[in-house]
């Protein structure tokens, strides 16, 4: 896919990951780029980035686990703009206290953003591109937590495996419907998110982590995310981003 003259809806779009994801579409040259996020000030911020730069954006104040507000917005960002890619990338940890002192409505909040809005963004905006009938890419923000069990926050593995077997499993769209599917599954990425762990800092399983793995820039992991926006031949794919780009060993 060119992202050239693209029209994309970027969640979680305030901070980290989502607004390294959001200024690399912009760059790459994205006729229109919605920038939702529950923290409408963050996505104002990622807003004015893409827009001094001259390209443009609209941020959107959105909680997707509001599921008539999150189809509300991607219909109407189609409806005005066209929608050719969506990154349902928005996602929240698990803080103190961890399983299984951790509270039911964590849990389930932690459910609810991480599986059940993404799966939602992913069933809106597919209706959305099939009803115009040309294809697209989305994109999950899944994590190497997809891939690798650990009890310091198996709620957190829990909801990443699962989206994960989503994105697999909707293979079948591309030759279907020419529709890509794909997930970036990134280690530890210096962001907003690895403070929450600890309650106001890293936690020490997540200090203890990071020492031996190291710690990649949102820049790098968007990077790769792009790059399976970008290709025509990956869907059900993901991409395990490990260490490769750390900025403290
Ligand atoms: N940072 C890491 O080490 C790491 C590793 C693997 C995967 N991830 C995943 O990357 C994604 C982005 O996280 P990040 O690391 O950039 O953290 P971050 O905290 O910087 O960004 C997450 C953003 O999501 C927003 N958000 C939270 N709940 C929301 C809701 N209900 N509706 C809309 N927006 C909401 C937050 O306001 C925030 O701006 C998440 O899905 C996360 O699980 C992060």
């Amino acid at each position: 896919m060119n992202i050239a003259g693209s029209s994309a809806f970027v969640t979680g779009a305030g901070s980290g990951i989502g607004r390294a994801l959001s200024l690399l579409l912009a760059d790459r040259g994205a006729r229109h780029v919605v920038v939702a996020d529950i923290d409408e000030t963050a996505a104002e911020e990622t807003a004015r980035l893409i827009a001094d730069n001259g390209d443009r954006a609209h941020a959107l104040g959105l909680d997707v686990t509001d599921n008539e507000a999150l189809e509300a917005a991607i219909r109407d960002t189609a409806a005005t703009h066209g929608l050719d890619i969506m990154a349902n990338n928005a996602g929240i940890i698990g803080g103190p206290p961890a399983f299984p002192a951790m509270t039911m409505p964590r849990i389930e909040q932690m459910i609810a953003v991480n599986l059940t809005a993404m799966i939602a963004g992913s069933k809106f905006a597919i209706e959305q591109m099939q009803a115009r009938g040309h294809g697209g890419a989305i994109l999950i923000t899944a994590s190497r937590a997809s891939l690798v069990p650990s009890w310091a926050d198996p709620v957190y593995t829990a909801t990443k495996a699962g989206i994960l077997m989503f994105v697999r499993s909707c293979r079948e769209l591309a030759a279907e419907c020419g529709i890509r599917i794909n997930a970036i599954c990134p280690g530890v990425t210096a962001t907003g998110m690895l403070a929450l762990t600890g309650g106001d800092q890293a936690a020490d399983w997540l200090k203890e982590k990071m020492s031996r793995e190291g710690i990649m820039t949102a820049e790098h992991v968007a990077g790769i995310g792009i790059g399976l926006i970008e290709d025509d031949g990956k869907a059900g794919d993901y991409a395990l981003i490990e260490n490769s780009a750390p900025i403290a060993a």
